[in-house]
């Protein structure tokens, strides 16, 4: 796996474990403060990495650029802001931090779609840089 792909899916894994123990906690506890920190850290920290990660995998070339590393960070910052904006705002009524996550998070799937387009445009087809071998047959 490229450099790129690894630590999206390690990134995710981490964000998928912190945010199972808190679902854990709550499910122990009965008490479901943080249930959007929960949802938003499984949904943008676990799952949305994941997706990043696998498609950096498939697309080796993409993960190798600039905007790929700065989507990284980006994706990071709206994973740590939103997640912890939704606890801070449990906690002290304040919406501020998760404002700057929804901000970064919006930014980041931008650039994931930008990353993407650029890719597409300059790729005649899919099986020139793509991690999976073209000379496999597709069986049926
Ligand atoms: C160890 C694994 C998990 C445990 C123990 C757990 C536990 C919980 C609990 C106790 C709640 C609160 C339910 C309520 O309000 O009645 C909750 C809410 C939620 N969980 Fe999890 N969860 C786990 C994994 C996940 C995963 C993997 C995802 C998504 C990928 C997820 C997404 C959500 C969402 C979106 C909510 C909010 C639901 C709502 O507001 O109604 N959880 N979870």
């Amino acid at each position: 796996m490229n450099k790129l792909g690894m630590k999206f899916m390690l990134s995710a894994a981490f964000y998928g474990l912190i945010a199972m123990s808190v679902g854990v906690y709550m499910a122990a506890t009965s008490d479901y403060l943080f249930k959007a920190a929960h949802g938003h850290l499984n949904l943008l920290g676990w799952v949305t990495m994941s997706i990043f990660g696998i498609v950096y995998f498939v697309l080796p070339d993409l993960a190798s650029t600039k905007l790929a590393k700065l989507h990284f960070y980006c994706a990071h910052v709206a994973v740590l802001f939103l997640s912890g904006g939704m606890a801070i705002f449990v906690l002290f009524g304040s919406t501020n931090v998760a404002k700057v996550g929804a901000v970064f998070a919006i930014s980041s799937m931008l650039l994931f779609l930008y990353g993407l387009i650029k890719y597409g445009s300059t790729k005649t087809s899919f099986s020139q840089s793509s991690a999976i071998d073209s000379k496999q047959p597709i069986s049926e």
